[in-house]
């Protein structure tokens, strides 16, 4: 296996990515009724302490190394080449997961191999770009696996999709995904917090360290809260991430 993204990128994902419990539920509810269940790109194992059987599957051995103590059994695979025979599984499921795989055809053709039902958190890009945060950082607008993330109905090329979810970011969200400290701007300064976050850690070092004294001088001189008046008062946000239950055509 050649070296997986996050054996550069995930060195701190344990540190600063927890569950958080309002997108658990959702991914429980949906996965209601399945036995035996497949988390693919399933990172430190913070989405798996469900009422079903787990089996995770994750390719970075920098990642594998974080797991927590609870988590689930895992293979160290990508989603491109599963090591399970036909219909191993009732459900696949992944939690941010499918905008970094290398070769979606083919991972799409795996995982309708393995089982029926699948559930998936993805991100709507259009969304995504309204976000405050890409106007410290806007060169991230255009990463093109930012601009090619798997959408809903990308999906509903390759499956019958049942249904699609909103997943709201509560303002004190516990997770460390890229919008999930849009509350707490303070956050996003912190260098082991941006490692933690692929559009960050990924984006070109001058850009970053650019875009981080930006942000650091406008919550310094209160620029930033005259510029987002609006994020002292919401108490939940949609940043375009979605809940995609999906089926085997
Ligand atoms: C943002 S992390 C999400 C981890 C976990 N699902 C969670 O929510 O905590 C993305 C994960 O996808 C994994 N990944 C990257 N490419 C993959 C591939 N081709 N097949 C399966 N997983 C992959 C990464 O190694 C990483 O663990």
């Amino acid at each position: 296996m050649g070296e997986a993204r996050y054996d550069t990128i995930g060195r701190t994902y344990a540190q600063f990515r927890h569950t958080e419990p309002t997108w658990h539920r959702a991914m429980g509810n949906a996965l209601r009724g399945a036995r035996r269940v497949l988390n693919v790109g399933a990172g430190t194992g913070n989405y798996e302490d469900l009422d079903v059987q787990v089996i995770a599957l994750e390719p970075s051995r920098v990642m594998i190394d974080q797991r927590r103590a609870d988590a689930a059994p895992c293979v160290q695979a990508p989603a491109e080449d599963l090591p399970f025979c036909d219909d191993a599984f009732d459900a696949t499921m992944g939690v941010l997961t499918m905008h970094h795989w290398s070769d979606r055809p083919r991972a799409f053709a795996e995982l309708a191999r393995v089982a029926t039902r699948h559930v998936y958190t993805v991100y709507e890009t259009t969304f995504a770009r309204d976000f405050w945060l890409l106007d410290y950082f806007p060169e991230t607008r255009f990463d093109p696996m930012e601009v090619n993330a798997p959408t809903p109905s990308l999906l509903a090329d390759y499956f019958d999709v049942v249904d699609v979810q909103t997943l709201w970011v509560p303002r004190a969200c516990s997770e460390g995904f890229a919008a999930a400290s849009w509350a707490r701007p303070h956050d996003y300064l912190d260098p082991d917090m941006q490692q933690a976050i692929s559009l960050l850690a990924r984006c070109d070092p001058e850009v970053r360290a650019r875009g981080t004294e930006q942000l650091r001088a406008d919550l310094d001189s209160g620029a930033w809260a005259e510029r987002y008046p609006e994020i002292a008062t919401l108490e939940r946000a949609d940043f375009g991430y979605r809940l995609v239950i999906a089926e085997r055509r």
